[in-house]
């Protein structure tokens, strides 16, 4: 089966929510998807979120890419999807990375500044720039742990705990130690 790689500009549709650590809520939640999506049908690539903007490159069997790249045109979490480029490849350039993420990093403001470009406006790229984004993405030793905001903000799925866990845990000793006494207090009659 013959190999090809694609690349795409895209615009999130998306507020950014500010986070203390970790990924963009919604670009996390892409990220866990892809992760395992692209695991199964073995595909490789990474994925750049910056400025409200997506920068995200494919690699794989033809048949996997298209149908990846088709689901993904479908999102509404992204609008004004621009190909970037797309073509056959001879063997793979990505070592097992089903989506690696890079986020806005020093390395990457390097870059905009080298080209002389004020905001990461991927759509715009020159064939160059984009193949020296791709580099930087594969070289790139950046990879910011996925965090579940949804339970740190205590989303839908997580309940609210009445006692705080040093609590919990100062309960259930004293209530072995009152198990322990009663057990030896009826062993002493
Ligand atoms: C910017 C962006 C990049 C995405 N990249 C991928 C991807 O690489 N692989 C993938 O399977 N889905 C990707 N998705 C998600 C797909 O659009 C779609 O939601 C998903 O494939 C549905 O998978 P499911 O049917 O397993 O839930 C991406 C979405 C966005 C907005």
């Amino acid at each position: 089966m013959p190999l090809m790689r694609l690349a795409y500009a895209s615009e999130a549709t998306f507020e950014d929510k500010p986070v203390n650590q970790g990924v963009e809520p919604h670009v996390a939640r892409i990220l866990l998807t892809s992760r395992r999506n692209n695991a199964r049908s073995h595909l490789v690539g990474g994925l750049y979120y910056g400025d409200g903007r997506f920068f995200q490159y494919l690699e794989g069997e033809e048949s996997d890419v298209l149908s990846t790249f088709e689901r993904i045109k479908q999102d509404e979490r992204h609008q004004n999807i621009f190909t970037l480029m797309e073509g056959p490849l001879e063997s793979p350039t990505f070592t097992s990375w089903s989506m690696k993420y890079v986020p806005l990093s020093s390395d990457v403001r390097r870059f905009l500044e080298r080209n002389g470009l004020e905001r990461f406006n991927p759509s715009e790229f020159t064939e160059s720039q984009c193949e020296e984004m791709i580099e930087l993405i594969r070289q790139s030793s950046h990879d910011q742990k996925l965090v579940n905001h949804d339970e740190e903000t205590g989303g839908a799925n997580s309940r609210p705990q009445a006692f705080s866990p040093g609590l919990r845990f100062g309960l259930m000793a004293a209530g072995i130690a009152l198990l322990g006494a009663l057990i030896y207090a009826g062993s002493l009659l």
